[in-house]
């Protein structure tokens, strides 16, 4: 039977970035009740404007922040009596330009994998309380980045890869409880996080043009992320890929990975450019 979500308290975390919103939006049109959180006040009023004052609360939180993030769902069972899905969605990619592990700064590495990974445990720890009370949901945005290569990507692909490893462990162990858990992996999707591969960095956007097939590289729209979602919501479908175009990789990717990481290792074109991104950089580990 379809999850329905009329009346659902759903809290969404990154809720002011492009898939967050989008998911909030189609959330609302469904009925349910939303906690929008992301790093800013300012930027989770502006999105709650658009809502019924009476079905939305929005609230500033780092998700790094275990105790804000328990605060949260406190202040989300004071206002709706329960919360019944998390969204762990907040991601950060790298601060300004694309690196190699060779060259990349040991704290950016860290705040990555803070934000990406402790991040969305903390959302757990703080959410699973209620949500297993309520027999709901968690919903994490792992990414595609999961199961792909993580060139010049490597402290966010280690943490997608992460936290779907989370989600995993997670859905079998709420196993007999009623509550379940989803992995979301989206492919490209314009937004702001994904600028920098997609033109807003030279080296980036010809490294992706000179590997990828076209049709891989086709960014997607938020909201149709936001749809893929709140449809696996409504199943509880223990995995969200996004576009569909994705499944087949997802499903043969023990096999492709390794054909894929033997032939990038070879490609002369791409290791150019990985000499000429590490030449331009300063290195400051
Ligand atoms: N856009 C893509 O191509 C793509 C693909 C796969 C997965 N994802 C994942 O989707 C999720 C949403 O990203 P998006 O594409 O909407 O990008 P976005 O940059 O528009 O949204 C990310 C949101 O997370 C918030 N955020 C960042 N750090 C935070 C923190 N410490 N605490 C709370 N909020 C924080 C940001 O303020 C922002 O609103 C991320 O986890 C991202 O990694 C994105």
């Amino acid at each position: 039977m379809a999850y329905d979500l009329i009346g659902k308290v759903v809290l969404i975390t990154g809720a002011a970035g492009g898939i967050g919103a989008a998911t909030a939006r189609e959330l609302y049109g469904l009925g349910a009740l939303l906690v929008l959180t992301d790093m800013q006040q300012e930027a989770v009023d502006q999105l709650a404007q658009e809502f019924d004052a009476e079905r939305v609360l929005p609230l500033a939180l780092d998700v790094t922040d275990v105790e804000a993030s328990k605060r949260v769902v406190q202040r989300a069972v004071e206002r709706f009596g329960r919360l019944d899905v998390a969204f762990a969605n907040a991601g950060i990619s790298w601060h300004s330009n694309p690196k190699t592990l060779r060259i990349c700064p040991s704290d950016e590495f860290r705040r990555i994998v803070e934000v990406d990974l402790f991040g969305v445990w903390n959302t757990i720890q703080a959410a699973l309380p209620e949500v297993i009370r309520n027999q709901g949901q968690i919903l994490v945005t792992s990414s595609i980045y999961a199961f792909l290569n993580g060139l010049v990507n490597a402290p966010y692909a280690v943490s997608k890869a992460a936290v779907e490893a989370l989600t995993r462990a997670l859905l079998v162990e709420l196993g007999g409880t009623g509550a379940t858990s989803s992995v979301v992996y989206p492919a490209w999707t314009d937004t702001a996080i994904v600028k920098m591969a997609f033109g807003g960095n030279d080296l980036a956007t010809r490294m992706n043009e000179t590997v990828m097939p076209s049709f891989m590289r086709q960014p997607i729209q938020p909201q149709q992320v936001a749809r893929a979602i709140v449809q696996g919501m409504r199943s509880r479908r223990a995995r969200i890929v996004v576009p569909g175009r994705w499944v087949p990789f997802a499903l043969l990717r023990g096999l492709l990975n390794p054909l894929i990481d033997s032939y990038l290792q070879r490609h002369k074109a791409l290791q150019k450019l990985l000499r000429e991104l590490e030449s331009g950089q300063d290195g400051g580990r």
